[in-house]
């Protein structure tokens, strides 16, 4: 037992109510949101015939060393060791989780697979706007295809993911690059892997820098190449890469892509040289999406191909291609376009107690509604009939009603719609179909 603590002078030091630094709590209003997010997210990829699986959050640390790539790894996984003194990472993506389960049942599993999974992911990071420290991220991937169509399907979900959202084609862009490509063009410039690597991260901070600054950078890290590095850099469009790139198989999978995109009527897709992904597992073709309005300059989506992820695990390599868009960007996205959806409780009827002597006859009622599946509050506060119902308009719940003697006497109850104060009179048995009409369920 916890022995009482009376008056013994010591000062409790009170709790903090803040949630951790970085995660979010969601009340209501906010679970609406994200539950209306994963909704449509589920019906669009479901279009494609995908479907869900999950995992633990927990992983054995080891899981992202070879391919999650340096900074994922070093700088942002949360990463202990547990009783049994194994390291133990809180997932920051889904990716190598899915390519391990893949793998674990590839003899059983009928391929090609289109999965998908609305995982939280765990990362160490500066929270600011677009980046949390707990996100929820929608992955789509398909695995056993090598197929440029994979590739094209995959964007197409993700192009049926934003339309399903709300968004317009104007209003967002697919920036698309290519790892074959820029391994060509890395052997091309004669870079050494070191120079390579140091050349990407340059690369994914090019935005972040001034172009004088990026141009410094990458003199110290190339020399004679410098030039052809800069200008590849700002192309805007695949034809004006030099020569020797425009052979490249790399390229070839970007013309094909972006072509197969604009046969299907996606023409917001655009070859991107900056597009580096952080990853050190894709293979083919890479890409994000991002808002055209540059108050949110974080990408919407990221994904590519990755061919080799799985052949980590013992057994053959299984091609994979696929995405993961973050419910923390997408929010952003859909407030800053006007698309948020307006907050209305899950409870369609709010049933007042008028006069306790009633209360047994409102009871019946609500158990009646509830048993023809709708969602009914009946209320327990005992309060004055107009804060009741202020109560339930606070709470935005769309429907109201009194019990009181004269409702029990007549078996007839008035329905107020407490967004246009329209009111009806209808026998308990008309109540169901009436909200069924209204609420269009
Ligand atoms: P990623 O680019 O790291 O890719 O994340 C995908 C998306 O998740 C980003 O575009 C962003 O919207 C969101 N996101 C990432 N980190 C955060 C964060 N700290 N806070 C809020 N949102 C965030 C991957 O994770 C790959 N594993 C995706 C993938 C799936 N590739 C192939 N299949």
């Amino acid at each position: 037992m916890i022995p009482e603590n009376k008056d013994s002078g010591v000062s409790v030091k009170k709790l903090s109510v803040e949630s951790y630094k970085g995660v979010r709590d969601f009340y209501p209003e906010d679970m609406f949101v994200q539950k209306y997010i994963f909704d449509r997210m589920r019906k669009a990829v479901e279009k494609f015939g995908y479907v869900e699986y999950g995992a633990s959050v927990l992983e054995p640390a080891e899981l992202y060393r070879a391919k999650s790539g340096e900074e994922i790894v070093n700088e942002q996984t949360y990463t202990f060791t547990d009783r049994g003194d194994r390291e133990v990472t809180l997932r920051p993506e889904m990716t190598p989780t899915v390519a391990r389960m893949v793998v674990a049942k590839r003899r059983e599993l009928p391929f090609p697979l289109r999965w998908y999974s609305i995982p939280n992911l765990f990362r160490y990071e500066k929270p600011q706007r677009g980046r949390m420290r707990e996100h929820w991220q929608l992955n789509v991937d398909l695995f056993g295809s090598k197929n440029i169509e994979a590739d094209v399907e995959i964007l197409c979900v993700a192009n049926e993911v934003m339309s399903s959202l709300g968004a317009k084609s104007g209003d967002f862009e697919i920036h698309i690059n290519n790892r074959k490509l820029w391994n060509s063009l890395c052997e091309m410039w004669k870079c050494t892997p070191l120079q390579q690597q140091k050349l990407s991260k340059l690369v994914d901070r090019k935005n972040k820098i001034s172009a004088k600054e990026f141009e410094e950078q990458g003199a110290v890290i190339l020399s004679s190449y410098l030039p052809n590095f800069i200008e590849a850099m700002n192309v805007t469009t695949l034809e004006k890469l030099e020569k020797g790139a425009r052979e490249t198989e790399g390229y070839k999978e970007i013309v094909s892509l972006i072509q197969d995109l604009e046969k299907r009527g996606i023409n917001n897709a655009r070859f991107d040289p900056t597009i580096m992904r952080g990853f050190d597992y894709y293979t083919g073709n890479i890409f994000e999406v991002f808002d055209a309005n540059p108050e949110n300059r974080r990408s919407l989506f990221g994904g590519g191909r990755y061919d080799d992820l799985a052949a980590l695990f013992e057994g053959d390599k299984i091609p994979a291609v696929g995405f993961g868009a973050g419910d923390v960007t997408v929010r952003d996205f859909l407030e800053t376009h006007g698309l948020l959806p307006a907050y209305g409780s899950s409870a369609q009827l709010y049933i007042a107690v008028q006069d306790e002597t009633c209360r047994d006859s409102a009871e019946q009622l609500s158990g009646q509604l509830r048993s023809q599946g709708h969602n009914v509050i009946l209320d327990i506060a005992h309060k004055k009939l107009g804060d009741q119902i202020k109560t339930a308009d606070r709470q935005k719940i769309p429907f109201v009603t009194a019990v009181g003697a004269e409702e029990v006497k007549s078996g007839a109850y008035r329905i107020k719609n407490l967004a246009d104060g329209s009111e009806k009179i209808l026998k308990a048995d008309e109540i169901s179909s009436y909200l069924k009409t209204q609420l269009a369920l």
